[in-house]
């Protein structure tokens, strides 16, 4: 397994040249994995921040990476419909999945317009189909993931009962107030721990201070903090956010 020391970094000064960065690290994973498994699975993030990484994949990788055989996840969901705009499944399709050769039938969908405790159900039946239980074997190859003012990443908020799970792989979960939806569905610990390569991409100033507390393992605690890939941890990071 990781440890906090041996996270990777890749520094770049723009979120497009983060965006690029990270797009090449995927089609590497996926290659690694068809030519291993004979199938991608990566699990995708929600907010702003991957929403050029998404485009640049449909854009240069539409013929390289094998998208018929890329199982696509989703590391959180917030409680509304698919074509609401909030929606990460909405983000995710509309910059990326619909423009590219997917099998509908690998996009593994959470079902947030069933409210949390039905959606969370349904998502983790859908995961115990997709990897075998052993906890020695990852499930993942790839999770692409950000990182919240406080910390938070998917929908792991600081505090939030959803970040003590031990068992299931998907739980509903409470975003704080003054976010804009509260109710959500999150993957778990148990699940993104096992992941082979996890990604963070961090883009801006205002990400600044939470990720160098982050990567300082001055907060241990936070939900960002406890996610480490069990291959490898990469960190990519624009210029405004980097320590
Ligand atoms: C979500 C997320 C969440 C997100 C961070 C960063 O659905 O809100 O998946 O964990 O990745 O909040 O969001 P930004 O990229 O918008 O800063």
């Amino acid at each position: 397994m990781s440890s906090p020391d041996r996270r990777s970094f890749i520094v770049r000064e723009s979120l497009a040249a983060v965006s690029a960065a990270a797009a090449a690290e995927t089609a590497a994973a996926a290659r690694d994995a068809v030519a291993r498994d004979g199938r991608f699975t990566i699990c995708l993030a929600g907010g702003e921040t991957p929403r050029s990484l998404y485009r640049l994949l449909a854009r240069d990788y539409r013929d390289v990476i094998a998208w018929g055989r890329t199982e696509i996840c989703f590391g959180d969901e917030r409680c509304v419909p698919p074509h609401n705009p909030q929606s990460n499944f909405r983000l995710a399709w509309s910059t990326l999945l619909e423009q590219v050769p997917i099998v509908e039938q690998r996009v593994h969908r959470i079902l947030g317009e069933l409210g949390p405790d039905a959606a969370a159900r349904e998502y983790d039946s859908q995961l115990r189909r997709l990897f075998v239980e052993d906890p020695g074997i990852p499930t993942f190859d790839v999770a692409v993931m950000g990182v919240g003012n406080d910390g938070h990443t998917a929908s792991l908020f600081p505090g939030d009962s959803a970040l003590e799970e031990k068992k299931r792989w998907a739980a509903p979960a409470h975003a704080p107030a003054g976010v804009k939806v509260r109710e959500r569905v999150t993957l778990t610990l148990p699940v993104l721990t096992r992941t082979r390569t996890v990604m963070f991409l961090c883009a801006g100033k205002e990400k600044r201070e939470i990720v160098s507390r982050i990567l300082s393992n001055a907060a241990p605690d936070l939900p960002a903090a406890r996610i480490l890939g069990v291959e490898k941890t990469i960190w990519l990071l624009d210029g405004a956010v980097a320590p």
